[in-house]
């Protein structure tokens, strides 16, 4: 199977996760778009979705599927979304697509994450991918020489402005023994609106796309 062939086929399987009657929250990216693909097929099982960004919100109109405001929702069954890089214990780094924050507080009020990814996603240690910071525009030098400091490699992803209006860094050259502690260091850092490690708060639920099929990784 092909990337986008695995993509597909996680998309597909997520189905089975979407409660009947409920609002869901929706992640971002192209494997997140071939889901919301396939949730068109199904909406009207669903009361309506929360999107972690502009672009998702977006394909969901398109779609014709209600997207709701997180504030105006009080339970969430269910959170999907895709991963750059995913562990064994279901540790992630994400927002390659920049929308990393909305993403890890539409995460935080889900009760299940279910992650679908390709196998290319699926690693042993975290770092390779290179790991996505969103930063206050005017903290932008100041967060880069502390990064600097723990090890990384930050780089300005420039042109890019994130749906909050902040700037991302790109942290490279990281291998991350510790996620749990490095995203706690991390969003500590005067500046950080949060950062690409969800270890704290990581997958419930990895759907990942093999030649073989789907596997279903708990
Ligand atoms: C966006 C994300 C995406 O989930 C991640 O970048 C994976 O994207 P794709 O499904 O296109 O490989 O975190 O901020």
């Amino acid at each position: 199977m092909t990337q986008d062939e695995q993509k597909r086929a996680v998309a597909l399987a997520a189905l089975q996760y979407v409660p009947m009657g409920e609002i869901i929250g929706i992640g971002t990216g192209s494997t997140a778009n071939f889901f919301i693909d396939e949730l068109a097929k199904i909406k009207h099982q669903i009361d309506g979705a929360v999107a972690s960004s502009e672009a998702t919100a977006e394909r969901l109109k398109q779609h014709g599927i209600e997207v709701l405001n997180l504030n105006s929702v009080s339970r969430l069954p269910v959170y999907i979304d895709g991963a750059d890089e995913i562990t064994h214990n279901m540790h992630m780094i994400k927002g390659g697509g920049g929308a990393l924050t909305r993403e890890k507080i539409v995460a935080a009020v889900a009760q299940q994450f279910i992650c679908i990814a390709d196998q290319s996603k699926f690693v042993k240690v975290l770092g390779k991918f290179p790991l996505p910071i969103e930063v206050i525009p005017m903290a932008r030098s100041y967060v880069a020489r502390e990064i600097v400091l723990l090890g990384g490699q930050p780089a300005w992803r420039q042109g890019v402005t994130t749906d909050n209006g902040n700037i991302i860094l790109d942290v490279h050259n990281l291998n991350i023994m510790n996620p749990v502690e490095l995203e706690n260091k991390i969003n500590q850092i005067t500046g950080v609106v949060t950062n690409g490690l969800f270890a704290k708060r990581g997958a419930d639920i990895l759907l990942m796309g093999t030649d073989q099929g789907v596997e279903t990784i708990t």
